[in-house]
């Protein structure tokens, strides 16, 4: 990811295109970063459906949850999540990775499927090792 020819912005926009045009069950893919004193998460560079949750509360959601968790979170079947913001009705599932910069949760990855129960630790690990790498452009 040392790329002195595009910014962070750029950068993180062909990490979404990458992963969507590679992985054909990957059908949203973006990034949410944290505004601490706000307590809110806002959409970055994204690759799929227009979403309108450009700003979503800490709490509130998978991304919202994982801001104050920590932790990544697999949703096999989103329609049996309480705490779940639609953003189109054909995601069924989805995982959340955050970014951690000196220990920081700053932000998230965002992935959405079509396919139910889709995600597996293989993912998992893959973007949590694609986030270490992303950390260190902050
Ligand atoms: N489904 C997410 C909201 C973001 S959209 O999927 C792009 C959530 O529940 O936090």
């Amino acid at each position: 990811l040392e790329r002195e020819d595009i910014t962070r912005e750029e950068l993180l926009q062909e990490i979404c295109e990458l992963l969507y045009d590679s992985l054909a069950y990957y059908n949203w893919v973006g990034f949410y970063f944290a505004n601490h004193s706000q307590r809110t998460l806002h959409l970055g560079p994204y690759i799929g459906e227009a979403t309108d949750h450009v700003t979503i509360p800490f709490g509130k959601g998978i991304c919202g949850q994982v801001a104050e968790s920590n932790d990544v979170f697999v949703v096999d079947d989103v329609t049996k999540e309480t705490n779940y913001i639609a953003c189109s009705l054909v995601v069924k599932s989805e995982i959340v990775v955050p970014i951690f910069v000196n220990g920081l949760n700053i932000g998230q990855i965002d992935v959405d499927s079509h396919t139910e129960s889709v995600f597996t630790n293989e993912d998992k690990v893959f973007l949590e090792a694609l986030m270490i790498e992303v950390a260190k452009l902050y």
